[in-house]
């Protein structure tokens, strides 16, 4: 499937690197140009599949990197295409939804441990029209990590970060035409992240 999903917008980023202060920021303004017509949503979700997801990061259940892969993907079919308010059927409803995550995210971190063209055949989902990439480097994300105070999840430790950063980097080479794709710096102050990200998206 190489579908592009029209008015659907996805932040990645490594954890701490401030997409979704980004995220929550586009959603207010284009809440405001739009007439209150966007969603803002995120990835592991807050349905059963994604608490399940975050019970494994919060090591309360222990399961293997191939199954966390496949809950991850699992989540995400949920996430696209469930009948009450799934991503699919809100943009046919004329909604514009903006995801904290999505699938590059499945590529990069779980492409630390496991094969990419195994990740990519069980993500084979529709890309967005809009990618935002928030690039930190991975000491100041676990800087800010650190500086939360809470307890750290599983891939908050800085060798991993480095790796996933760096497969984003290449999963971002490969978008097929027609994705729109936007790198931030994420170390320049917020609202001049906020302000390159607004007038890059044109809806
Ligand atoms: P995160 O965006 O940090 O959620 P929250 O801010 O609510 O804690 O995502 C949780 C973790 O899951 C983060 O370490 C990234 C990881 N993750 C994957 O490894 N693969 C995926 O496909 C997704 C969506 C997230």
């Amino acid at each position: 499937m190489n579908d592009i999903l029209s008015s659907f917008i996805v932040f990645e980023g490594l954890d701490g690197s401030g997409k979704s202060t980004q995220a929550r920021i586009l959603a207010n303004r284009l809440e405001q140009s739009t007439g209150g017509k966007v969603v803002l949503t995120a990835e592991p979700t807050d349905r059963p599949i994604g608490a399940l997801v975050r019970s494994v990061l919060r090591h309360q259940v222990c399961t293997t990197s191939r199954a966390l892969a496949l809950l991850y993907a699992a989540d995400r079919s949920d996430h696209l295409f469930n009948a009450e308010d799934g991503i699919a059927g809100l943009l046919d409803r004329g909604r514009v939804v903006i995801s904290d995550r999505y699938f590059y995210s499945s590529l990069s971190y779980q492409g630390v441990t496991e094969d990419m063209s195994w990740l990519r055949s069980i993500n084979d989902y529709p890309h967005p029209q809009y990618v935002i990439f928030v690039d930190t480097p991975a000491a100041e994300c676990m800087k800010r990590i650190d500086s939360r105070g809470e307890e750290k999840e599983l891939f908050d430790r800085i060798d991993y970060l480095e790796r996933v950063r760096s497969n984003f980097n290449i999963v971002f080479e490969t978008l097929p035409d027609g994705v729109e794709f936007l790198k931030v710096d994420g170390m320049e102050p917020v609202e001049v992240q906020a302000d390159r990200i607004a007038s890059f998206v044109s809806l």
